[in-house]
């Protein structure tokens, strides 16, 4: 296992393909004596209770914390995090007195830990952890696959000869660097998909045209082989779309029944939640799958949770209302059928979502897809949540 301090010394490693891999299992310090480490940012400081966001705007103020209500029952609450953390304290005061569990929303993609062919670059990811460490957060890892954050150059080199190899390699490097300090990673990302770009449920990705359907064994594996102590999921968002989730439900759990049949080290499904205003859950459907992925004693953790609101309407009143119903029809389904012992939102404030950046609504509002508003006020979503989380 890397050592603390191996982990800390500078985030940028020269990646030298098997050597790479071979190298990580023993530590870094090698490769990194011939990296360029980009200048290291300065400590994380933790956030003194003193610092909190004012509480008078919780809907109970005195109430315990999110993180307080999950841990009662030996669960997470938990958020994505964007480096905006760093920049706005506030923000981050409340992320530490909710969550007791974070995850990157961009800083351990592909994307950002491989900025060309010969860089492993773990400077942002590097902070995110030691920020979860100094406050006691387990952190997930997200996510070691997937085909929305490749670069064409990643893409060439599945297609030629060492195919094999430069796949395993970036997983082998990634889990061997963080070896022993992840809580759970997301291996594979929403490998499913149905209608025409879809091969029986499984997503014609780069990594199936060019690997075939092993891809994801594989990558459990390899993820498993590198840092054995921490537990692999699949995740993926099944029930946004309600019309394409049957062919979904079944590519998943044929997938998964082939994984576990083969001894694949998966112990768990990530249910990501991107809901929608405008679409009904399909719940019968959510219902059967998650009997299915029970019966196969997986885990099941809450993912990536929020609601598109750009189809809403404007006054806040209403749409925190629709929101929060979706929220609550989603998560009646995960507790009628084994709970869940992770449940994490996809960002905490509606300060900062992807939502108002992918889905800008016509009236140019922000979405309020999150369980705290944009003045880091709690909502009806943080009502239903609390709830749900609530022993
Ligand atoms: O880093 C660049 C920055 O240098 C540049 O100035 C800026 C200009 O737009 O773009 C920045 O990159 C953005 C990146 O997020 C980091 O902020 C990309 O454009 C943007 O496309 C990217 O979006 C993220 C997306 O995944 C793709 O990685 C979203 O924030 C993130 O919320 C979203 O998360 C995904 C999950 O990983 C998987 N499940 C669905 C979920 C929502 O799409």
């Amino acid at each position: 296992m890397i050592s603390r301090r191996q982990a800390l010394t500078g985030g940028a490693c020269v990646a030298a393909g098997a050597a790479a891999a071979s190298l990580a299992s023993v530590g870094w310090s090698r490769l990194g004596a011939r990296s360029t480490p980009p200048p290291t940012p300065a400590p994380v400081a933790p956030v003194e209770p003193s610092a909190f966001a004012p509480l008078d705007r919780l809907p109970d103020p005195g109430a315990p914390y999110l993180k307080d209500i999950a841990s009662e029952s030996g669960r997470y609450f938990g958020a994505a995090l964007r480096d905006t953390l760093f920049s706005d304290p506030d923000f981050r005061s409340l992320v530490v007195r909710e969550c007791n569990m974070a995850v990157c929303e961009g800083a351990m993609k592909f994307k950002a830990i491989r900025p060309n062919p010969h860089v492993y670059d773990f400077t942002a990811a590097d902070r995110f952890l030691e920020f979860t460490e100094a406050h006691g957060m387990a952190m997930r890892g997200h996510a070691l696959v997937w085909h929305g954050s490749t670069w064409p150059w990643f893409e060439e080199q599945l297609q030629g000869p060492d195919k094999w190899r430069v796949f395993e390699d970036h997983i082998r490097t990634v889990a061997a660097r963080y070896r022993g300090r992840i809580h759970s990673w997301d291996v594979v990302n929403e490998p499913f998909e149905a209608g025409r770009y879809a091969r029986n449920g499984i997503r014609r990705s780069v990594f199936l045209e060019n690997l075939g359907e092993d891809y994801i064994r594989v990558a459990f594996e390899v993820a498993h082989d590198a840092d054995p102590e921490s537990l692999k999921f699949l995740n993926e968002f099944m029930f946004s779309w309600p019309q394409s989730a049957p062919e979904k439900v079944s590519g998943a759990l044929r997938t998964l029944e082939s994984l576990l049949a083969a001894g694949a080290p998966v112990h768990g499904f990530g249910l990501q939640g991107h809901l929608l205003t405008q679409a009904e859950v399909p719940v019968d459907l959510q219902r059967s799958f998650l009997q299915e992925v029970r019966a196969m004693g997986m885990k099941v953790y809450v993912t990536e949770l929020d609601v598109r609101d750009a189809e809403a309407p404007q006054d806040p009143q209403t749409r925190d209302r629709l929101v929060a119903d979706r929220v609550r029809t989603f998560l009646d389904v995960v507790e009628e059928t084994g709970g869940y012992e992770a449940l994490l939102t996809w960002g905490l404030s509606d300060r900062y979502t992807w939502v108002s950046e992918y889905y800008p609504r016509e009236d140019g509002g922000r979405a309020r897809s999150l369980p705290f508003d944009e003045g880091l006020g709690a909502k009806p979503f943080y009502n239903v949540v609390r709830e749900s989380l609530t022993p």
